[in-house]
């Protein structure tokens, strides 16, 4: 007998077939908003099909492209993270590097000082929106630009790589065991992978008390306002260094070095990273209050800090067979 055929989504052919069940709560408590603000449909794309189009032709990245492009423009921390990253992959001239979650080019540029006219870049992103402006910001002729989901690199990326960069999305990416074994795949012998995992996403002893405390401030300020922080992070984005070592080892790698990276960022700069869609602690909260309790939030910060730390966990891995 013939299976019955599946239904198909509203929004394409999408990977995942389930939306979680945090997603539904939310999307209950909310469904109801864009009548009365339409600037909330912005949310329900987050909340409602973000989960739906990850393996979809769109990414939740692009509802973020321009909040995140003035931040990163403003304010430093990815391209610190990205010189760090580079520095340690110890990239030399004429080096073939894949930047592996490009966004909009910052790491990219950095690479580009490294490996001089000899060498190459594949700068990949799934977001259109985010590789288009790195497109834009980057001419040189030896940097090819793949638009494409880190899950199919094997597909996409035919040379092979000295080195696989990935600055501030690696813990975004790993959930699915398609994207190491494709990296591995893509890597040399004794091939360098780097990447960084932020210390929110990684269960250590080390602790940051500091963003603790901005965060109890915010929720304070949200009770006010009569709402909740947003709800724990999913277990499936927290690594420790067993998790990470697991990981790749199963894929062929031996971890070199874990270090510790910290950025001090101004309040301000932290506060204006919380305005992108897919940073913000208030993903529900109407966009008049949000703008109102991160307001006052901020100012109760200023007066408690006057710089926030931030720490990256940074891994070098080798793969050290084929
Ligand atoms: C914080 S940004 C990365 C910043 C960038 N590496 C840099 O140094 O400027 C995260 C990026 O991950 C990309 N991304 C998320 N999931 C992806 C996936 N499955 N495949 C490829 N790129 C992905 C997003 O589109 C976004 O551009």
């Amino acid at each position: 007998m013939l299976a019955k055929p599946k239904k198909k989504s509203r929004f394409g052919s999408c990977g995942k077939k389930h939306i979680p069940s945090f997603y539904y709560s939310l999307l209950l408590s909310y469904l109801y908003l864009p009548f009365r603000n339409p600037n909330n449909y912005e949310k329900l794309y987050i909340l409602i099909l973000a989960p739906q189009c990850m393996e979809a032709n769109f990414s939740v990245w692009d509802v973020s492209v321009a909040k995140y492009h003035q931040y990163s423009i403003k304010y430093p921390m990815y391209q610190k993270t990205g010189k760090f990253l580079v520095k340690k992959a110890k990239i030399k001239k004429g080096m073939m590097v894949l930047d592996l979650a490009c966004g909009t080019g910052i790491t990219t540029k950095e690479i580009l000082k490294s490996i001089g006219r000899e060498g190459e870049i594949i700068a990949l992103d799934s977001s259109e929106k985010m590789i288009n402006i790195c497109k834009s910001g980057i001419k040189a002729t030896n940097v090819h630009f793949i638009r494409g989901s880190a899950e199919k690199l094997n597909k996409l990326v035919h040379r092979k790589i000295d080195v696989v960069i990935c600055n501030a999305a690696f813990w975004q990416l790993v959930g699915n065991s398609e994207v190491l074994k494709g990296i591995s795949s893509v890597l040399k012998l004794e091939g360098i992978l780097v990447f960084n995992i932020p210390l929110q996403y990684y269960k250590s002893s080390k602790s940051n008390r500091v963003i603790l405390s901005v965060f109890k401030t915010i929720s304070e300020v949200a009770k006010k306002y009569g709402y909740c922080l947003k709800k724990k992070r999913s277990k499936k984005l927290i690594f420790n260094y067993d998790k990470v070592k697991s990981l790749l080892v199963k894929n062929k790698f031996k971890i070199l070095s874990v270090t510790i990276f910290k950025i001090k960022r101004t309040p301000e700069d932290l506060f204006e990273f919380f305005k992108i869609s897919i940073m913000n602690p208030l993903p529900y909260v109407p966009q008049k209050d949000r703008v109102k309790i991160l307001n006052k939030a901020l100012m109760k910060v200023k007066n408690k800090f006057k710089m926030i730390p931030t720490y990256w966990i940074v891994f070098i891995a080798k793969k050290y067979t084929n």
